[in-house]
């Protein structure tokens, strides 16, 4: 096995560890599709949220699209935020029969919605965070085609389809001050092609948020 491949067994090890998974989250995991239930976007993220929330930007509303098999951001700040209103949604509904599991066994007041990106969602929020699908169909990662875990990983020839749906569509479910936490991992779509995304859609950069030897990003726009 070459250094590439080893350090990617060792990330896959540790992406499906429920120990490790509730060391960082402070979360159990009750149920699960695959094994992964967090990547190198959610932690960028998370800093996000534990940087960014607090007296200057006060969220009541908040959504998380696309929230995944174990509502991982959803759970993280309910439990953490308790006043702020949840709503977690995903385009599957195996994933959020799991995710709603997942929230129901923490006794935690979310809603969950199954909903393509906004299709199903017919309200405003303070708050969106979105870790989408950004990988190109050129990558292969020996995941079978046609699956949920193959539609939750890629996005198109380029990467960019997903983000670029949820960009054309954010704008009209932000609140007055609302702001998006819109995570990319850039080893697959570089920063500067995000960055010109963000404002060809029209939205204003307000942050870039990073973490150290991580390939993952997090846009704070509005
Ligand atoms: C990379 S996973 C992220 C999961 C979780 N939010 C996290 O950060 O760990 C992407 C999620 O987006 C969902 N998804 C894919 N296409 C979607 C769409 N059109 N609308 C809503 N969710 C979608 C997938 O089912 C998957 O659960």
């Amino acid at each position: 096995m070459n250094i590439g491949k080893f350090k990617k067994f060792l990330f896959n090890q540790l992406e499906s560890s429920d120990i490790i998974a509730s060391y960082i989250w402070h979360l159990k995991i009750h149920k699960k599709l695959w094994p992964g239930t967090w990547d190198l976007t959610s932690l960028v993220l998370k800093k996000t949220i534990d940087e960014n929330l607090n007296d200057k930007f006060q969220v009541k509303e908040y959504l998380d699209i696309g929230c995944g098999h174990v509502a991982l951001f959803g759970r993280y700040i309910k439990k953490k935020y308790s006043s702020i209103k949840v709503t977690s949604s995903d385009l599957y509904q195996n994933v959020c029969d799991c995710a709603k599991f997942n929230i129901e066994k923490n006794n935690l007041d979310i809603s969950l919605i199954q909903s393509d990106l906004f299709k199903g969602i017919n309200k405003k929020y303070d708050l969106i965070t979105a870790n989408l699908p950004y990988v190109s169909t050129k990558f292969k990662h020996n995941i079978p085609e046609d699956t949920v875990r193959f539609n939750s990983r890629y996005s198109g020839d380029k990467g960019t389809e997903l983000t670029e749906k949820f960009l054309k569509e954010a704008k009209n479910y932000l609140n007055p001050n609302g702001k998006i936490f819109l995570g990319v991992n850039c080893y697959y779509i570089p920063e500067n092609i995000c960055l010109k995304l963000i404002k060809e859609y029209g939205y204003k950069l307000d942050k870039v948020i990073k973490k150290k030897f991580n390939t993952a990003v997090v846009f704070i726009i509005n």
